[in-house]
């Protein structure tokens, strides 16, 4: 009896363990076997696309390696991989196990390089060619050697595209400007480019020019291969998104310049001088305290029609958005050495500071949402009327002035033509801020009771 008992347990197991087999085995058919892994042949024989994207990337990296291209991992989507949390970054090592970073499915990746540690030669290129990449280069003007004095024909490299079995690898330069910051060019096609070279609209840099702030870089390794990336990945991400820059028009400045010289007497310099000391200093600030700012009225005008400072304007004028506002604003300038000169309005309505720095003020406007539009307000001190300056709402985009990077909005043209009218291209000496402006609104009065709060003048 037993001994019967025993082969029927022995007879039972027997058959779970084939059923368990035959299940696995089914299983790693239907399932595994079809997931694309970097080292897996595909069922058709061919390179899967992970593989086409690890080993094109791998490849790259040698070459670049071998020729010391000062280059940093610039890819939105690989530093959004690797800056999200350990458990997603884990669960994503689990499905990719080789190629957990760099296979993010898109058609191309991003490299920057730094173009004024490098220069792109032909062995360079050549190497590429021999590795089977086909290469689109694109060049551009060199906006440093532009000014109101020449305008450079000169070309220089902007982006470097390599591809190889249809993956593309994008080499954006970097180039340093007199704002100490980096600068890369707009990615234009000639009429003769390739359009299907590859994906433009889908590449990270490239659709305009762009401001970054020079990236402290830091070397890892990544799916197995040494690269270098940003060290504060979110901090470059942000810049990345935010780096729409634009050039001054020097040309439109020119022939501006040439109807309307430019005063040089003593006293215009001196102004200018104080103004590019005001600005600078009002930037360090700001930037301290992590609040945005943009050149706004005379001081936009000045940048977009003369790529300088309206020497009759007597003060610096910028905007911050209200959402911005800060309470230690006041007390940071302070702490600088500029003296408040006057505070109007209140953070719900309004506000308006500013403060004198030698002879020159510094007026900062804020600005409130309202709809499509965007305003900031006016305050005459002696009757307590209040005005409002609407503007088409616009958007933020880095520039230069007076080597200095800053923002100014980038729908500059609405932005001018908002506040100065059709005619913002001719000077205009004698300007009412109550009534000058075209944009300008009467908005009533402050109420007597809170003018001691809201009208402060020092
Ligand atoms: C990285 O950048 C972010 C965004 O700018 C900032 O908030 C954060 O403090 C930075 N981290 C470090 C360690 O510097």
């Amino acid at each position: 009896m037993p001994r019967l008992k025993r082969t029927v347990v022995l007879t039972v197991l027997v058959i779970c363990s084939s059923v368990f087999l035959l299940f696995q085995l089914y299983y790693y058919r239907t399932y595994v076997s079809k997931q694309p892994g970097p080292h897996i042949l595909s069922q058709t024989g061919h390179l899967t696309a992970n593989d086409v994207q690890w080993q094109t990337v791998k490849k790259f990296l040698a070459l670049s390696q071998r020729f010391r291209l000062p280059l940093f991992l610039a890819d939105t989507a690989v530093l959004t991989l690797l800056s999200q949390d350990a458990l997603r970054r884990h669960d994503r090592m689990v499905r990719e196990p080789h190629c957990s970073f760099l296979c993010t499915g898109r058609p191309a990746m991003s490299f920057a390089l730094n173009a004024n540690l490098w220069k792109l030669d032909s062995t360079f290129l050549s190497a590429a060619e021999q590795k089977g990449f086909e290469l689109l280069e694109i060049r551009g003007q060199d906006p440093r050697l532009a000014s109101l004095d020449t305008l450079s024909g000169e070309e220089i490299p902007l982006h470097l595209l390599l591809r190889l079995h249809g993956y593309v690898i994008q080499v954006v330069f970097l180039y340093e400007r007199t704002g100490n910051y980096l600068w890369h060019g707009p990615l234009r096609l000639r009429a003769s480019t390739d359009r299907n070279f590859a994906p433009f609209r889908m590449l990270d840099y490239g659709r305009h020019a762009g401001a970054l702030d020079r990236p402290e870089l830091v070397l890892t390794v990544v799916d197995g291969l040494d690269v270098r990336i940003p060290r504060n990945i979110s901090h470059f991400i942000l810049e990345q998104r935010h780096a729409h820059f634009l050039e001054c028009r020097h040309r439109e400045a020119r022939n501006f310049l040439q109807l309307y010289p430019d005063d040089s007497s003593p006293e215009a310099v001196d102004f200018r001088r104080k103004v590019k000391s005001l600005l600078h200093l009002t930037a360090r600030i700001l930037t301290h305290l992590g609040v945005p700012f943009w050149l706004s009225s005379g001081t936009c005008l000045g940048w977009f029609r003369q790529c300088g400072v309206i020497s009759y304007s007597r003060d610096v004028d910028v905007g911050i958005f209200i959402v911005d506002y800060r309470s230690d604003i006041i007390s940071a300038f302070r702490d600088a050495g500029l003296a408040l000169k006057h505070k109007f309005g209140k953070v719900e309505d309004s506000l308006e500071l500013s403060f004198l720095s030698e002879d020159v003020k510094l007026d900062i406007f804020f600005f409130y949402e309202e709809g499509d539009l965007l305003w900031n307000g006016g305050t005459q001190a002696k009757s307590g009327r209040k005005f409002k300056y609407v503007f088409p709402r616009f958007s933020l985009c880095w520039t230069e002035l007076l080597e200095l990077k800053v923002r100014v909005p980038c729908e500059t043209l609405d932005y001018v033509r908002a506040n100065y009218g059709e005619t913002w291209n001719v000077p205009v000496r004698s300007w009412d801020w109550k009534s000058s402006p075209s944009n300008v609104q009467e908005n009533g009065m402050w109420p007597p009771a809170e003018w001691e709060q809201l009208i402060q003048v020092y």
